[in-house]
């Protein structure tokens, strides 16, 4: 049974129908160039700086599920969806910025001196960070992407689950990760076979705070 939803869905249906799903049809593949498509779309996310930390291992290929497959503790998902996403933070992904607000000058979205300035207070700003920082820093930008990713997925009639269940050492290991690249995430995404359980939330009344917390 398939938990589509249709192409043209609005943001509230999507975002309250989308599930953790466990279970794909193995004999659906997504096209390459929609995978990208949504991986567009998922990089519309702020992360900091507009920094863009985040980096994308595609797998889809069955050799390359095989391997990842054991190091994900064994999912049936990483097998059956038709891509996982492994989802990658860039520890030195800040030198881009260099790049991108050159561009952004050039698109003339902002004034090259205000650039210039900007990315001289920033650049070493980042460049000090400790690992600590920056392994969270990269980790916060790569939860924006993979919801985003999850939720545009979801609007096209995909789903979708994240999977922290992994070893990143080995994944590092297997897929030969240069050491700038943190392992944060895999997304498996592809066409439901069975649709996710209900899950619960706790009471929004029991979470949130106005304007000061009693303690
Ligand atoms: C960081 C993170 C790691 C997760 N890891 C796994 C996982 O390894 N395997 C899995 O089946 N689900 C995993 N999940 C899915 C959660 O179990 C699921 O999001 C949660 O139960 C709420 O259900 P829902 O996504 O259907 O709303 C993970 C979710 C997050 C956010």
């Amino acid at each position: 049974m398939s938990t589509t939803t249709a192409q043209t869905a609005d943001y509230r249906t999507v975002v309250r129908e989308r599930r953790s799903v466990r279970h794909y049809d193995p004999t659906f593949k997504i096209p390459d160039s929609e995978l990208r498509e949504m991986l567009e779309e998922a990089s519309l996310a702020p992360s900091s700086s507009n920094s863009q930390t985040w980096r994308f291992l595609v797998i889809t290929n069955d050799e390359a599920k095989k391997r990842l497959h054991p190091i994900a503790n064994g999912q049936q998902q990483v097998l059956d969806a038709s891509a996982v996403i492994v989802v990658l933070g860039d520890l030195d992904g800040y030198k881009e910025m260099t790049r991108i607000y050159g561009d952004a000058v050039r698109a003339g979205y902002m004034p090259e001196d205000f650039a210039k300035q900007y990315l001289e207070r920033s650049l070493p700003m980042y460049a000090g960070l400790s690992p600590e920082k920056m392994r969270n820093l990269v980790g916060f930008d790569g939860g924006l992407v993979s919801m985003q990713f999850m939720l545009t997925a979801k609007s096209r009639g995909y789903d979708t689950v994240p999977m922290g269940g992994f070893n990143p050492e080995k994944l590092i290991e297997e897929f030969k990760l240069p050491s700038n690249l943190a392992p944060l995430l895999l997304i498996a995404v592809g066409r439901a076979s069975t649709p996710g359980r209900p899950t619960v939330r706790l009471p929004i009344d029991d979470i949130t705070f106005w304007n000061k917390i009693e303690q």
